[in-house]
């Protein structure tokens, strides 16, 4: 994987021969981003499969059992992580299977099958979230959504991209998102790579651009989505959603379906990972402040549904009400994938 705390400096490519290095790859953010690391774990559960040396199926479901806990651990509010997981600790329990070398051989043929799907479902999100983008548009954007946050193209920088490739002529500020810097770092540089116009601006600034009539749109990612289409995202997400409706700017989040959590009737109910304060103190080590001052470092909040003109997924755009229609939503991609479409 692409080492992602070296960019914009360096492309540095890591590889892992070890499962448990997968999961320190995801708490460290070597690989960020709920799609990347969803299909990261899903990678790390296939070479938790090579790594055991158990001859038995029921030794190797043992073995991949303590992966999964170990691999879950690693972010807890990312839904993509947990799912990715679970879904590859089904398949290596499916009865069919009674060689352990046959569930390890199906774990990587799987694992790359989802990443296939997530670009084939970005391109998907980005088509329908192009329509919203009118020629002349500047774009709002938050954190990173782009290829580097998922296996490739992206979500709700894959919007933007779609536009581009149109020959839409846009405009896109990007929120520098402290602490980690996501939108500074790496939305910046996927648009240096693919010739998109950009302004970095600080996260305090959006306000202002938003009220001086210089932003038509504000798009977003999200890490997990609630029933009821509560959007909990990068941290800053839901001041930027509140200051878009208090300028009457449309304000849309785009994920995949497989983001939504049903289980969640609202985003309150959605665990918000809390990041070491070091993060906050001395960002990439370069200090702000004294190592003893005190700081606190939520990496996500939550944006209520109501502040969302709508919600871009690969099975099209969903208008409010979000609820029944988010539901809906999430039965017809599963029903898409069983067809195999
Ligand atoms: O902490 P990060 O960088 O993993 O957070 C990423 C985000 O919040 C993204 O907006 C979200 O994962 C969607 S990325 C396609």
């Amino acid at each position: 994987m692409v080492d992602q705390r070296q960019i914009p400096w360096q492309l540095q490519f890591v590889e892992y021969n070890d499962y448990r290095d997968v999961a320190a790859a995801i708490s460290d953010m070597v690989v960020r981003g709920a799609p990347a690391i969803g299909v990261s774990a899903a990678f790390g559960m296939a070479l938790a499969a090579r790594q055991s040396s158990a001859k038995y199926v029921g030794n190797l479901l043992d073995f991949l059992d303590v992966a999964a806990v170990i691999l879950k651990k690693a972010r807890p509010t990312a839904v993509n992580l947990a799912w990715a997981v679970d879904h590859m600790l089904a398949l290596a329990r499916d009865e069919r299977f009674d060689r352990a070398d046959d569930i390890r051989e199906a774990l990587l043929a799987e694992a790359q099958r989802l990443a296939d799907a997530d670009v084939a479902t970005n391109k998907r999100m980005a088509e329908h979230g192009a329509a919203l983008i009118n020629d002349g548009d500047t774009i709002l954007h938050h954190c990173n959504t782009g290829m580097l946050a998922t296996v490739d193209y992206g979500t709700a920088l894959g919007v933007i991209r779609m536009a581009h490739e149109q020959g839409k002529q846009i405009h896109v500020l990007l929120d520098e998102t402290r602490p980690r810097l996501q939108g500074a770092r790496l939305s910046a540089w996927e648009c240096e790579q693919l010739g998109i116009p950009y302004d970095i601006i600080p996260d305090t600034a959006a306000g202002y651009f938003m009220r001086r009539g210089e932003v038509n749109l504000v798009l977003f990612g999200a890490d997990r989505v609630a029933a009821n289409g509560d959007v909990v995202n990068k941290i800053g997400s839901y001041q930027i959603a509140v200051l878009a409706r208090e300028n009457r700017i449309p304000c849309y989040s785009v994920f995949p379906t497989s983001t939504v959590d049903l289980s969640k009737a609202n985003g309150d109910e959605i665990p918000i990972e809390e990041r070491d304060p070091s993060e906050v103190r001395a960002p990439y080590g370069c200090a702000i402040v004294p190592e003893t001052y005190h700081a606190r470092n939520p990496a996500f909040d939550v944006t209520p549904q109501k502040y969302f003109a709508g919600l871009v997924t690969e099975v099209g755009v969903i208008l409010p009400p979000f609820t029944e229609r988010l539901a809906q939503a999430v039965e017809r991609a599963q029903n898409e994938l069983l067809r195999g479409e």
